[in-house]
């Protein structure tokens, strides 16, 4: 096996970091590391740090040791408050959000840190999401009408019409649920999994939407829809407190009821 390297812009010894010495508050997380660049296998780095001038959230821990240790530390994030979905990672076990998850909050001792789990890598805590975001593109994400649009308005919905988007609406497709899902781990090529099923669910639930029976059609597959068990893992770790099994048990109910009428 070749023999590991660090890239040249790194300050830290193969696999672990100290605190400065006299650190208020040391708190060490072990962290995935895999490039495609330099030919190694993946490794877990060992980063120990001062969480006395720290921010509060795992993402404040994250960057402090790529701006001050090793820049070489990669991961996506963008809002930092929750929105955006792009700090999505496996923290102490857990899919979840790097910026909403408290450091406290993670059990004693080290705190692990992988990408989201069963997805390829790009590179570190970054995971190739092309084949998610394609399986939301064929859904159409997307109103679909056949009536003309009214002229001199939007399409209006009723306030309880619009309510039963409640817990669909919020959904910021993070993917922390789908690859939570042992069905999607081992089927994820025709699966679409709960954060698209959700989703998809949230557009058949829209009362302007005019193509429902399409919807249902695309969707009643023994893959695409049909491999959802009812496992709950998706409802159980989603950081926005949603519950995409809910919305899936709601599409095979309309696909019955459209059976039975
Ligand atoms: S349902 Fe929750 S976990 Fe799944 S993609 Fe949406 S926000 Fe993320
Ligand atoms: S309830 Fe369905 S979608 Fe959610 S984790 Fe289980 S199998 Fe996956
Ligand atoms: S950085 Fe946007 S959700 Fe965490």
């Amino acid at each position: 096996m070749a023999e590991f390297t660090l890239p040249k812009n790194s300050k830290i010894q193969p696999g672990k970091h100290h605190a400065a010495e006299g650190a208020k508050k040391p708190r060490t997380f072990k962290i995935y590391r895999w490039s495609p660049d330099d030919g190694q296998n993946p490794r877990m780095d060992t980063f120990e740090i001062d969480l006395s001038s720290c921010g509060p959230m795992v993402l404040d821990a994250l960057l402090k040791i790529k701006n001050e240790v090793d820049s070489t530390l990669t991961l996506r994030r963008s809002c930092r408050e929750g929105i955006c979905g792009s700090c999505a990672m496996n923290i102490d076990g857990t899919n979840t959000l790097a910026c909403t998850k408290s450091i406290d909050d993670c059990k004693g001792g080290e705190i692990s840190i992988y990408p989201l789990p069963h997805m390829p890598v790009v590179k570190d805590l970054v995971p190739d999401l092309t084949h998610f975001y394609a399986q939301f593109a064929s859904i159409k994400p997307w109103l679909r009408t056949q009536s003309p649009a009214p002229s001199d308005a939007e399409r209006l919905q009723s306030p309880e019409d619009r309510k039963k988007l409640d817990g669909l609406y919020e959904c910021i497709l993070c993917a922390c649920c789908s690859t939570s899902c042992p069905s999607y781990w081992w089927n994820g090529d025709k699966y679409l999994g709960p954060a698209i099923l959700l989703q998809a669910y949230r557009w058949i639930a829209d009362s302007r939407d005019e193509d429902t029976g399409e919807r249902l059609d695309d969707l009643e597959d023994p893959f695409k829809l049909y491999r959802c068990h009812t496992i709950m893992n998706c409802a159980r770790t989603c950081p926005k407190g949603l519950n995409p099994a809910k919305a899936i048990a709601e599409i095979k109910k309309l696909i019955v009821e459209r059976r039975s009428a």
